[in-house]
This record gives C-alpha cells, sequence and structure tokens, in this order.
C-alpha cells in the first residue's frame, strides 16, 4: 500500500515536472509567434525583452476568455507550424496568411486582418512599377513568408533572412534591388529607415488567420468567438488605432 502510494506520487510528480518541462499546463495557453514583425509582434517594452504587439494583445484577450494564463513563445517563424503540430504550443498568432498549403496542416481562425505584400527599395530606385519590373530581380524576403513564395514566381534571385530586419538591412547595403514583405511591417520598418522608399503594385488581399492543429475544435471556436466579441465590443478597432496608427 504504502508503495503503490509513493508510485502514485512519483508519477504524479513526474508528469508535474513533464508538462512544466514544455511550458504546458492546463491553465496555460501557449501562443507561438515570431517577434520580428512589427506591429503585430515585435520585442520591446521597458524592459526591451518584451513580446509585445496587436497579435499579442488578441492573444492575451483569447487566453482570458478561455481562463487560462497566456504563454508566449518565440521562435523562428518558418518553425511555427511544426511547433504547433508537435504540441508545443497551442496556437499561432503572429501576423500568419491564410493559404490553402498551410490550410493543408493546420485550421485558422476567421480572417482578422486585411494585409498585402509590398516592395521596399532604396529612395534613388525608379525601375519598379510594375510586378512585371519584379523579373529577374534579386529579392530579399523572411523565410517561409508568404513574401518568400510569391518572390520565387518573379525572380530566381530571393534570398530569405529569418527576419525582415535582416532583409532591410541587405537592401540599406544594396546587396539586393528589393524587399517583398508584408504592408504593415513595410511601413513600420519605413518609419525607421527614411532612406528607403515603399512601392505598392497590384499584389491580392492576403487574410490574416490565428491557427491551430487539425481538429482542435474547442479551442478555435474559443478563438473566433473572442475574436467576434472583440470585433463588436470596439475592442478591435482600439487595437488597430493602438498599433496600425
Ligand atoms: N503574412 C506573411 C505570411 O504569413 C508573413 C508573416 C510573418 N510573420 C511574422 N511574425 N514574422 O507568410
Amino acid at each position: 500500500m504504502k508503495q503503490s502510494i509513493a508510485g502514485l506520487v512519483s508519477v504524479g510528480l513526474a508528469s508535474v515536472l513533464l508538462l512544466a518541462g514544455c511550458g504546458k499546463s492546463d491553465d496555460v495557453l501557449v501562443v507561438g509567434t515570431n517577434a520580428t514583425f512589427p506591429p503585430f509582434e515585435y520585442v520591446g517594452g521597458v524592459s526591451g525583452d518584451e513580446i509585445q504587439g496587436f497579435d499579442i494583445d488578441l492573444a492575451k484577450q483569447i487566453a482570458k476568455d478561455a481562463g487560462k494564463t497566456l504563454k508566449v513563445e518565440n521562435m523562428n517563424f518558418d518553425s511555427l507550424i511544426v511547433a504547433l503540430n508537435a504540441g508545443k504550443i497551442d496556437f499561432i498568432a503572429s501576423g500568419m496568411t491564410i493559404t490553402p498549403e498551410r490550410q493543408a496542416s493546420v485550421d485558422f481562425s476567421a480572417p482578422y486582418y486585411e494585409a498585402t505584400q509590398v516592395v521596399l527599395v532604396n529612395k534613388d530606385n525608379t525601375s519598379i512599377n510594375s510586378i512585371d519590373d519584379l523579373k529577374g530581380k534579386h529579392i530579399a524576403v523572411q523565410l517561409g513568408s508568404t513574401g518568400d513564395i510569391m518572390a520565387k514566381t518573379y525572380s530566381q534571385k530571393v534570398t530569405a533572412f529569418n527576419t525582415g530586419f535582416e532583409a532591410v538591412m541587405e537592401l540599406k547595403n544594396n546587396k539586393v534591388d528589393l524587399v517583398l514583405f508584408d504592408s504593415e511591417p513595410a511601413i513600420s520598418f519605413l518609419n525607421k529607415n527614411p532612406q528607403l522608399k515603399m512601392v505598392e503594385l497590384e499584389f491580392d488581399a492576403e487574410f490574416y488567420g490565428l491557427a491551430v492543429p487539425k481538429g482542435q475544435t474547442e479551442l478555435l471556436t474559443t478563438i473566433n468567438n473572442s475574436l467576434k466579441t472583440m470585433k463588436s465590443n470596439g475592442e478591435y478597432d482600439a487595437l488597430v488605432t493602438k498599433y496600425m496608427k
């Protein structure tokens, strides 16, 4: 008897440790993001190491609605879907565009933000005025992004970086002709780099969604309900004003 209680206790302890080890427990909701994508997710705050942004505020509200505490896991953008499907994170909030390819491996929430790709070039560059002008240009992108996928359809000279910052750096150093990136982060990079300009071409609209593992209908319903409530009670618009203007 004594022994079996000890056994039970140690099994219990082991599972607690196991859960703590991967950052998961019943009252914690783990969101995965790539915090190099202002204003949706970036590292900042007073301490300079806090992960903040539009998506993070959405995720906080979702956790609150689910009665859980939010934990943020920051990782490379191209690792997010793998981490989600390995159970390391519960959902993705990372300005992720809903695409049919991604829908084959994850389930997306209702679209929560409309974006588009834009081109960033050095101010003196007047050579890009249409999508056709992208042909054969040296394009810098973020690895695994929709910009990355699109760039490859226009040119064979595509260099992919783990972050948009690095892509912009490469442009400033004249190592590439242009950066293809999402509109809002592009504007945010532009604000910090007056030597660059943005060129808007006729790209299709993209819609961001939050992603959960396939078949996680309960969490997906919570997420969609939170989004709906935030849109109807003005919280969503308040976040747009806070982060996009
Ligand atoms: N919207 C683009 C995509 O889904 C880029 C997203 C990048 N997000 C980020 N947090 N770095 O591929």
